[in-house]
C-alpha cells in the first residue's frame, strides 16, 4: 500500500497520455500554437504500462488517463486493454473533451474502460467555439450520445466562467439531469497559461444560482476526492468541485504522471520525481523505487493561494499534469 507522511492512502493515479489537445480552452492553453508540442517526448505506452502495473501491484484501485486530449494517441484502446488484462478490478476512467469520442467509444467500451469524464462547458455552438476555439458543441454531444449507448458510466465537467457560461448553469444542469448523467460544475484554477481574460464563479455562487430552481441538500456521506455531491429533491446528484475551500487537500488520494514520463504528487505544488529513466528500463524495482519516493514527497496541502503573483500561482499547465 502507498501511504503518505500525513496517512492519507494513494490509491488513484492520474496517467497523462498527450499535452497535446484538439481544443485551446481559455482556461487552460489558449496562446498555445497548434504544433507546440514534440511527439518524441512522450513516453511509450508500454512503458506506462509497465509503470501501473507495479502501481497495481502496490494497491492502486483507480487509473484515470487524461491529457492534453488523449484520443488523439491512437494506441490507447490497446495499452487500455493491456491494463485490462492485467487487472479485473482496477477502475480504468478517461477524461475527455469529447470531439473523437463518436469514433471510438465502442472500442473503448471493448478495451475494458469503465467511465467517462466529458468537458462541456456550454450548449451554445458559438460559445463552446468561444471558450474552446473549436467548432466542437455537435460532435462533443453525440460523443456522449455514444458513450451512453454502449453503457458507459458518464459525468460532465463545467468549467463556469463569469459573463461566459454562468448564464447556462441551469442549462447545463437540465442537459445532464434529464439524460441522468451526474454533472460536476468545477472552479476555474488560475494559472498562468490561461487566458488573463477570464475569472471564475465560485462554489457558493454557483449554489444559489441552482437553487432558483432546484431544492437540495449536500451529501454529508464521506467525501472521497476533491468534489462535494449535492442531491435534489429527485435524487440526481451533481457535484462541485471547489479547490478554492480550505478543506479540499484533506482526503487527496492521488499522484500523477505526465506524458514524459515526471510524476507530481501535486496539482499545485512544484515538487516532482522524475521517473523517466525508471519508465525506460521497465524495471519493477527501479520503478516502484520512484512511486515511493513521490509518495513521499507529497505535500499537506497545496501551495496555491490566489493572492500570490500571477506567475507564482502555478507555472505548471493542465495540460501537462493532467488537470
Ligand atoms: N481550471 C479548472 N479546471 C480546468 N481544467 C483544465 N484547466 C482548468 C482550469 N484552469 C479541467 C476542465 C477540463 C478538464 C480536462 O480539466 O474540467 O474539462
Ligand atoms: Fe484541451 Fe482539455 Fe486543455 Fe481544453 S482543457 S485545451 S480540452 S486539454
Amino acid at each position: 500500500m502507498l501511504q503518505d507522511t500525513f496517512g492519507r492512502t494513494i490509491d488513484y493515479i492520474r496517467v497523462s497520455v498527450t499535452k497535446q489537445c484538439n481544443f485551446r480552452c481559455q482556461y487552460c492553453m489558449p496562446n498555445t500554437p497548434f504544433d507546440a508540442f514534440d511527439k518524441d517526448e512522450y513516453i511509450p505506452l508500454d512503458n506506462v504500462l509497465e509503470f501501473l502495473k507495479v502501481g497495481i501491484d502496490q494497491g492502486i484501485k483507480k487509473i484515470r488517463i487524461t491529457g492534453g486530449e488523449p484520443l488523439l494517441r491512437k494506441d490507447l484502446p490497446e495499452f487500455i486493454a493491456k491494463l485490462r488484462e492485467y487487472s479485473k478490478d482496477v477502475q480504468l476512467v478517461l477524461t475527455t473533451n469529447g470531439f473523437l469520442l463518436q469514433k471510438s467509444a465502442e472500442i473503448l467500451r471493448k478495451a475494458g474502460l469503465d467511465r467517462i469524464n466529458i468537458s462541456l462547458d456550454s450548449l451554445k455552438r458559438e460559445k463552446i467555439m468561444q471558450i474552446s476555439k473549436k467548432d466542437g458543441l455537435n460532435n462533443v454531444l453525440l460523443g456522449i450520445e455514444e458513450a451512453l449507448r454502449h453503457g458507459f458510466g458518464i459525468k460532465i465537467n463545467s468549467v463556469i466562467l463569469k459573463g461566459v457560461n454562468d448564464d447556462e448553469i441551469l442549462d447545463l444542469m437540465e442537459y445532464a439531469k434529464n439524460k441522468n448523467i451526474s454533472i460536476r460544475f468545477i472552479e476555474y484554477m488560475e494559472n498562468i497559461h490561461a487566458s488573463d481574460a477570464i475569472l471564475g464563479v465560485r462554489e457558493k455562487d454557483i449554489l444559489e444560482k441552482i437553487a432558483t430552481k432546484f431544492k437540495f441538500k449536500i451529501l454529508d456521506e464521506q467525501i472521497i476526492g476533491p468534489a462535494k455531491l449535492y442531491q435534489c429533491d429527485d435524487g440526481y446528484i451533481f457535484g462541485i468541485i471547489a479547490p478554492h475551500n480550505d478543506d479540499f487537500c484533506q482526503t487527496c488520494n492521488r499522484i500523477r504522471l505526465t506524458a514524459e514520463g515526471v510524476i507530481c504528487p501535486c496539482l499545485y505544488y512544484q515538487d516532482s520525481v522524475d521517473a523517466k529513466p525508471a519508465l525506460m528500463s521497465k524495471d519493477p524495482k527501479e520503478i516502484k523505487k520512484v512511486l515511493e519516493q513521490a509518495v513521499f514527497n507529497k505535500p499537506e496541502k497545496n501551495q496555491w493561494d490566489e493572492s500570490m503573483p500571477k506567475d507564482k500561482i502555478s507555472a505548471r499547465a493542465f495540460y501537462h499534469t493532467g488537470g
